[in-house]
């Protein structure tokens, strides 16, 4: 059997080869997340896990000035001009995976980092589009790269939040902060469960003998434009009326169904609708963290169950191939929970298996789905990783 060579030492010849020289390689992992959609931006409550794929970046010095990304993925080379990622006015966006790149340089010149001109090299494994966040781990690894580069340190919280500034003002998707955190703060063997308001975090340890299964669809879906910015529109929407209705809410995050109840004739029926799944979601993940933590996985699964109905019927950002995935996997030995994961609209489901009896689960829920759709699904076993770290 030939082995197919890690990422790492893929990354790092490819590196060599192109630019002559060894670089400093950083690894950043993709995420997955257990419970908590759509509630980072109105300040809630998410519960992620960074997952064992992830984006390799090696990165060394040149003396022209410019900043160099190589995707080895993409088999394409984007150069930029580093001053003009200096600016306050980002350089427009190119719609390709370099902006994920550009746009961690272009947030982390806005924290007043003085980066040298460099040569990168990108390779990752987190599936493109499927809401595992690709993009997010790419956006990462580009600025632990580069704060090393530059010689600065960085906590990973607010690297975090550097990163996810790229995504919203850089790239131009409205998404939340859950991606850039799990990716930056994760821990193996840990969920983390983050307050999005606060930015507070508790890693909470997950079963040994249970395995995070992921399926992909197979539909794409893409977070920048499209339906997820729809969604969000709903959402503030729907936020702003509760905050004029109710003084005293400031974010979505502190109102109750009592209050979006007595408010519900000042918004449109779906931003009552998206509020509603966005409410009931912030509890529902207050009640996994006690069930992880009494480990009442069966409790977990519950929830889980709850979370998919709420996403599907009441933010309406499911789709059927998902939902099918979602009932199938119910119907299998060693399932304990399953759901849809990330933006919405197509991508993955997440599904918590005991351990021993994941590869079956795996097999049958990939013959059932091709059965029922012809779509021949990818199905990850996964475990909870570290977050952003150098390799060497
Ligand atoms: C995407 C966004 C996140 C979050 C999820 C939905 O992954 O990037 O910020 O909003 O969708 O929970």
């Amino acid at each position: 059997m030939i082995l197919e060579r890690s990422k790492e030492i893929r990354a790092a010849e490819a590196h060599l080869e192109r630019f002559g020289v060894a670089g400093k390689a950083f690894l950043a992992p993709g995420r997955v997340n257990l419970i908590g959609e759509h509630t980072d931006y109105t300040g809630g409550f998410v519960m992620p896990a960074a997952i064992d794929f992830g984006t390799v970046a090696v990165v060394s010095g040149r003396a022209d000035g410019k900043a160099v990304f190589v995707s080895v993925n993409f088999e394409s080379t984007a150069e930029y001009d580093l001053e003009s990622l200096k600016q306050r006015t980002r350089p427009a966006p190119r719609g390709d995976w370099s902006d994920y790149c550009a746009g961690a340089a272009w947030a982390l010149a806005q924290e007043g980092i003085a980066l040298p001109g460099f040569s990168m090299t990108v390779l990752g494994d987190v599936p493109w589009g499927a809401g595992l966040s690709s993009s997010a781990s790419v956006e990462v690894v580009t600025a632990l790269a580069l704060l090393s580069h530059a010689g600065v340190a960085m906590r990973p919280e607010k690297m975090a939040v550097v990163c996810r500034r790229a995504e919203n003002e850089y790239v131009g998707a409205k998404s939340g902060i859950m991606d850039q955190f799990v990716v930056s703060c994760g821990a193996a063997g840990k969920a983390l469960m983050l307050d999005c308001r606060s930015l507070e975090y508790d890693l909470l340890p997950m079963p040994e003998d249970v395995c995070m299964v992921i399926c992909n669809s197979m539909v794409k879906h893409a977070v920048a434009g499209g339906e997820y910015g729809n969604r969000s529109d709903e959402v503030e929407a729907g936020q702003a009326a509760l905050r004029k209705c109710k003084p005293g809410i400031e974010l979505l995050r502190d109102a109750t169904l009592a209050d979006l109840e007595v408010c519900e004739s000042s918004m449109s029926r779906e931003s009552f609708q998206r509020c509603r799944h966005i409410i009931t979601e912030n509890a529902r993940v207050m009640e996994a963290r006690t069930a992880l933590l009494s480990g009442d996985m069966a409790g977990f699964g519950e929830l889980m169950r709850q979370a998919h109905l709420s996403f599907r019927d009441d933010f309406a950002a499911s789709c059927p191939e998902v939902d099918l995935l979602v009932e199938i996997a119910g119907g299998l030995p060693g399932c304990i929970g399953a759901r849809i994961t990330g933006g919405g609209f197509g991508g993955c489901t997440v599904n918590l298996v005991k351990a021993a009896q994941a590869e079956a689960f795996g097999q049958s829920l990939k013959a059932a789905y091709l059965a029922k759709t012809g779509i021949s699904a990818e199905v990850y076993l996964c475990k909870a990783s570290d977050g952003a770290h150098p390799l060497d």
